[in-house]
């Protein structure tokens, strides 16, 4: 069995093709990227349209296949922006009715989780899902996923991204942080986790303060990246050991971040846990991961329409 999942929810377009046991055959896509501004939603969709049937193009020529050939097409439901939902939604119902294809909406973040448990073979992971919009602690019981904890304002990765569009280093900030951090030196920033539970818009709002002040960006990076990452370590730690589970898998798009990897694999050393991750090329959005959820949830999902605000935990 073949299944196409068509990502859009934010700043990919992507089209990736699975099999029934999770293997990826094809996963292309085309960001949009910036130089200077942030995510600006109509020309992140206006992207989207352009990009789409070349993607879709790429992705079935690298396999030799054509849209007949797949059993279902999957397009990520939600949340995600609005336009950009909407462009996803409109490809997935066009490519469908060509290739006569039942479709399945599913949820963006699901799809996150279950690439990252099936590309890992885990059975019973806590998940720390860390991308743009969301950070959030997750488990699953009884075929559902619980949220333990969360950020209780802004994603991680959102927090960078407005940070790294104040030092001017342009969409997504992510991975410039990264490098620019490592020429830096550790200075003391707000720490602030409740419980399972953690902020970052006091941190934003302090680097804000500190930038002004003239202190360097490597600085800032390097101290923003220990202390957010820090402040998580400590509440995926205090999950673990609140639902005993052993296996921690970090999917998102700032699971891509090398820095964040190697502390909670010390973390999980030191409580003889082990720690997961997934490759950088199933890390961010890309269509591979809608493909998949969509074969867990076909018989669940057709047609859904859209659903912007759709959480992880109303799946
Ligand atoms: P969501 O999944 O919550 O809807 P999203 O789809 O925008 O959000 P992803 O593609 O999973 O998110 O992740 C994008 C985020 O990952 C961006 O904020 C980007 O800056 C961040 N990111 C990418 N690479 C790195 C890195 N090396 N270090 C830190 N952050 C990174
Ligand atoms: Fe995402």
């Amino acid at each position: 069995m073949l299944l196409l999942g068509i990502e859009s929810t934010a700043h990919t377009f992507g089209i990736g093709i699975v099999n029934e046991k999770g293997e990826v055959l094809t996963n292309v896509k085309d960001s949009f990227t910036s130089p200077d501004a942030g995510m600006i939603p109509d020309k992140v969709a206006e992207h989207h349209e352009t990009v789409a049937e070349p993607v879709l193009q790429k992705a079935l020529q690298e396999i030799n296949l054509s849209l007949k050939d797949v059993n279902y097409i999957a397009y990520s439901a939600g949340p995600g922006i609005d336009p950009c939902l909407w462009k996803g939604y409109h490809f997935a119902k066009k490519w469908a009715k060509e290739a006569k294809k039942p479709l399945v909406g599913v949820n963006h973040c699901c799809a996150h989780l279950s690439i990252g448990k099936v590309w890992n073979k885990l059975k019973d992971p806590i998940y720390l899902y860390v991308s743009g919009v969301n950070t959030q602690i997750i488990f699953e019981e009884a075929g559902k996923y619980h949220v333990i904890g969360e950020t209780l304002d802004i994603g991680l990765g959102n927090m960078l991204d407005k940070f790294a569009r104040l030092l001017q280093l342009g969409f997504p900030g992510g991975p410039k942080i990264e490098e620019l951090a490592k020429k830096g030196k550790y200075i003391e920033l707000p720490y602030i986790v409740k419980g399972m539970d953690v902020s970052f818009s006091g941190i934003l709002t302090k680097i804000q303060q500190l930038y002004q002040k003239k202190i360097s960006k490597e600085d800032l990076c390097h101290s923003v990246q220990e202390t957010c990452f820090a402040m998580l370590a400590e509440a995926v730690e205090r999950a673990m050991a609140h639902t005993g589970k052993k296996e921690l898998l970090l999917v998102g798009g700032v699971g891509a971040n090398k820095r964040f990897c190697e502390m909670l694999g010390l973390m999980c050393q030191e409580r003889k846990a082990k720690f997961y991750n997934v490759p950088l090329d199933l890390a961010g959005d890309q269509g591979a991961m809608i493909a998949w959820e969509g074969y867990l949830r076909k018989k669940q999902y057709g047609d859904i329409g859209v659903k912007p605000h759709w959480r992880a935990d109303e799946v």
